[in-house]
């Protein structure tokens, strides 16, 4: 069980990125964190999976974190089997042993007819796996996705997501997976967290309680959760922008409209 106890992290410049985060994720739990740019969601994760220290308050249960970002930041230098055998390298295993392991989780993810490729000669979905079976040869006991199929077409994508979930089913392994899309965390997760900014924060925790395959289009009890969620979100990053953007931004009500022409008070930013 990951346990999060009254997270603060702030920024040197002081930025306060998350404040007074509460959040405790059983076991085997897959869940979304969804919010606006700039909500929190990297630093909670780097957080939850130790890459980062709070500034005040815990985290505990997390022995083996394993970490998939957007961008799949493989060693151009090498090629996907040594990229996968890599972790398992520098934690002294044989050659034989690296190999074995690496080999089974390219098939984990189907790319072992790429084994032998370099990251330059796969497409972005390929290396994405390649990623995802880097993370999935260190046996985590939980896996921690930085909106990892956010650069990808739609098709793939949702083809990535079938098999996550189909690795996530086997593994039994806990996942905290950011996502901008409500949608995607609603088809995919057990549990929706829905942060707000300024300072980062949890407005929202619904469980998903519906079984997959999940067609939203279809179900109109997801269908509502996600009209509830959408219009929290709309409402969170209407407040961001009308904080943040240039005043000549029309995206949003903002504020300054009704004040006449010249008599425009300063942004705050
Ligand atoms: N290393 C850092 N130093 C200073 N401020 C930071 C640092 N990392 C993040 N921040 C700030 O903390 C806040 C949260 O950033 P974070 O990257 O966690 O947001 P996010 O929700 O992941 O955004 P996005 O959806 O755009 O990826 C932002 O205001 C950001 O500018
Ligand atoms: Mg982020």
């Amino acid at each position: 069980m990951i346990e999060a106890k009254n997270l603060t992290r702030q920024f040197p410049g002081g930025t306060v990125a998350l404040e007074g985060i509460n959040l405790t994720v059983p076991d085997g739990q897959f869940i979304s964190l969804v919010g606006p740019s700039g909500c929190g969601k990297s630093t909670l994760l780097s957080l939850l999976a130790g890459l980062d220290k709070p500034s005040a308050g815990s985290v505990i249960g997390i022995e083996r974190p394993a970490v998939v970002f957007q961008d799949a930041a493989l060693y151009p230098w090498k090629t996907v089997l040594q990229n996968v055998a890599f972790g398992l390298e520098l934690r002294g295993l044989s050659k034989a042993a690296c190999r074995e392991k690496a080999e089974v989780a390219l098939r984990t993810v189907h790319l072992s007819r790429f084994a032998r490729a370099y990251p330059h000669e796969l497409s972005g979905g390929m290396r994405q796996r390649a990623a995802i079976a880097r993370a999935l040869v260190l046996e985590p006991d939980a896996l921690f996705l930085d909106e990892p199929f956010g650069a990808l077409d739609a098709q793939t994508r949702s083809l990535l997501q079938t098999e996550l979930l189909t690795l996530w089913e086997r593994t039994q392994v806990s996942v905290v997976f950011v996502t901008h899309s409500l949608e995607e965390a609603i088809a995919l997760s057990d549990r929706v967290i829905l942060m707000a900014s300024r300072p980062g924060r949890i407005i929202a925790d619904v469980l998903i309680d519906a079984p997959r395959p999940r067609a939203l289009r279809h179900d109109l009890t997801l269908a509502a959760i996600q009209d509830r969620l959408l219009a929290q979100l709309s409402e969170e990053v209407a407040r961001v922008a009308a904080q943040e953007y240039d005043t000549d931004w029309r995206g949003v009500p903002l504020p300054t409209l009704s004040v006449a022409p010249g008599e425009e008070g300063g942004s705050g930013i």
